[in-house]
């Protein structure tokens, strides 16, 4: 088992009337990139400012590695930020905004060149060093910006959507970048970000939260493919949920039934004691039969009619009215070539197949606390 890098213990956080943060517990694992992710105004930047020491909690302890940091500044702890206006010193070059933290600790000569050198191919920036900020592109500084946190080398590094400002090409680099230089420096990473993709391709582990409380903590498959809350399968994805009851059934799976009637069924394991509950599926998991045809025979099926066929290249969505009256949506790979690109048309008849295995349950809606916004922001 990796050493716990960073606790927290029933961390609170007040604003006036505004809770920011609820009651949160939290361990990071050495060397484990860990994400927060949830909408606008959730408490991520709040949850990192704490452990930064740039904000006291209410209540609460938080430990780093072991040590109990609630009350030190920011300086006496082992941690750097990068924020998402990371602001590079303007007047400096490219070298010396790396080699700032190191000067203040007074290192110079050739372990400063050396290590700064260092960062700089561990960033893939050598040959930049004589560079202003102003002569660089956004996706370079931000480069410089993480060489510069890292320089100290910092037992954890925290990262305030760090992407945000970069377009939709660079920051799918980056992404894949952030994820090498941490895997190749082995220190924790603590990433806080609105974008559920950007999280899922670079996290160990994230904690989705929603008004300062998670709503779920796990890593990427199990946040996909067993969402526990109407929130997070929303939140990660797209997800088709019908309203039923739990009944028994007396193997694996449980059985939830629709208001048709149908039964739906499901891993046992998933689902938690709720009576009232909303049954999931994702569109990629469903397959599409004809009318007439049998699928196999533990399958979950509903019988429907296609409402809209849209073709998008690498799938084909379709929105498939259902017996149960509720639009279900399916996305099936264009694996096989048609005349008209969908193997299906509007109109169509169609059956509705899925493994019980690919199925999960969320509590209805009303039962518990309900979150404000279940869309993230754009
Ligand atoms: N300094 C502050 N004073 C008052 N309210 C704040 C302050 N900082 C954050 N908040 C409030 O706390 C909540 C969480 O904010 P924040 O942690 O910035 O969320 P996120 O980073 O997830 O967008 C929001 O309602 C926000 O308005
Ligand atoms: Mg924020």
């Amino acid at each position: 088992m990796p050493a716990v890098d960073v606790r927290l213990v029933d961390v609170t956080k007040r604003f006036g009337d505004v809770v920011a943060v609820d009651h949160i517990n939290l361990e990071v694992q050495d060397g484990e990139f860990f994400s927060l992710l949830g909408p606008s105004g959730c408490g991520k930047t709040t949850t990192l400012r704490m452990i930064g020491g740039f904000e006291e909690p209410t209540s609460g302890l938080i430990e780093l590695q072991g040590q109990d940091v609630t009350w030190l500044p920011p300086y006496r702890r082992n941690v750097n930020t990068v924020f998402q206006n990371y602001a590079l010193f303007p007047h400096l070059n490219v070298f010396e905004n790396v080699a700032f933290g190191l000067r203040r600790r007074g290192v110079k000569g050739p372990e400063l060149s050396s290590r700064v050198g260092e960062m700089l191919r561990l960033v893939e920036l050598p040959g930049y060093e004589k560079r202003r900020p102003s002569q660089i592109s956004g996706g370079q500084a931000q480069r410089v910006a993480l060489a510069r946190a890292l320089i100290n080398r910092p037992a954890v590094l925290l990262l305030d959507e760090p992407l945000g400002a970069l377009d939709l090409k660079l920051r799918k680099q980056m992404q894949v970048e952030l994820k090498r230089i941490q895997q190749e420096v082995g220190i924790t990473f603590i990433y806080v970000t609105h974008d559920q993709e950007e999280a899922m391709t670079m996290s160990d582990r994230i904690a989705v939260m929603s008004a300062g409380r998670y709503e779920q903590l796990g890593n990427p498959e199990e946040l996909y493919e067993r969402p526990r809350t109407r929130f997070v399968a929303g939140f990660l994805g797209v997800s088709n949920l019908l309203q039923g009851t739990l009944e028994g059934g007396a193997d694996a799976y449980a059985v939830i039934r629709l208001r048709t009637g149908i039964g739906i069924r499901v891993p046992r394991g998933l689902t938690n004691g709720h009576s009232e509950v909303e049954v999931g599926v994702r569109p990629e998991k469903i397959r599409l039969f004809a009318e007439t045809a049998d699928p196999p025979g533990d399958a979950n099926v509903l019988d429907g009619v296609i409402r809209d066929a849209s073709y998008l290249g690498v799938s084909t969505q379709y929105i498939v009215e259902t017996s149960i009256g509720e639009g279900v949506a399916v996305y099936e790979q264009n694996v096989e070539r048609t005349e008209h690109g969908s193997l299906h048309r509007s109109g169509e008849r169609v059956r509705l197949a899925w493994s019980p295995d690919h199925t999960f349950v969320v509590r209805a809606e009303g039962e518990a606390a309900a979150p404000a916004s279940p869309k993230p922001e754009t």
